[in-house]
């Protein structure tokens, strides 16, 4: 009698997981192709994150990117990447770098949403993960 259980669970286990990994992933929304992997490159090369955040992590000097391709646009985007403002540099970047990070925030924008509300951000510039934490 418990064999039989057994034997049904461990094939439900067995199929589930083949369905899993032949069905469930379809490949498109997650799977970086080598514009976005070069994107992510020259962002770690540049060192885009010591002033921005994806997800609220990194630096602040400048807004969180997250999801600025979906909020703000990709001509925007590509605008300040390539000739840098009064605050931002221009780090005279290529058209194809600049290309390439563009897709790798759209997939990086496509990964979920990060919420960073104005009223979350301190007067130093920080977030405020937690109001009181001591
Ligand atoms: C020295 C700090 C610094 C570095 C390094 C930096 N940025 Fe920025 N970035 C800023 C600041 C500050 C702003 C806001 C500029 C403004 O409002 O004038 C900004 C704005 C932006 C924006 C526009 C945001 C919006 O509101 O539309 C994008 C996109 C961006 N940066 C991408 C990048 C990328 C990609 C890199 C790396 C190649 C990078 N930044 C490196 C400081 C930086």
């Amino acid at each position: 009698m418990f064999l039989r259980i057994w034997i049904v669970l461990f094939i439900i286990f067995i199929s589930y997981t083949i369905g899993l990994y032949m069905f469930c992933d379809d490949g498109t929304i997650l799977k970086p192709d080598e514009n976005i992997i070069a994107g992510r490159n020259t962002w770690q090369e540049k060192n885009c994150q010591s002033c921005h955040q994806l997800y609220g992590l990194g630096g602040y000097m400048g807004p969180d990117l997250t999801n600025i391709i979906s909020t703000k646009g990709v001509n925007r985007a590509k605008t300040f990447i390539k000739y840098g403002t009064g605050k931002m540099p221009d780090m005279s970047l290529s058209d194809e770098e600049v290309n390439n990070l563009i897709a790798y925030l759209s997939w990086i924008d496509n990964t979920g949403k990060s919420e960073i509300t104005p009223d979350k951000i301190h007067w130093t510039g920080t977030y405020i993960i937690k109001e009181k934490a001591w």
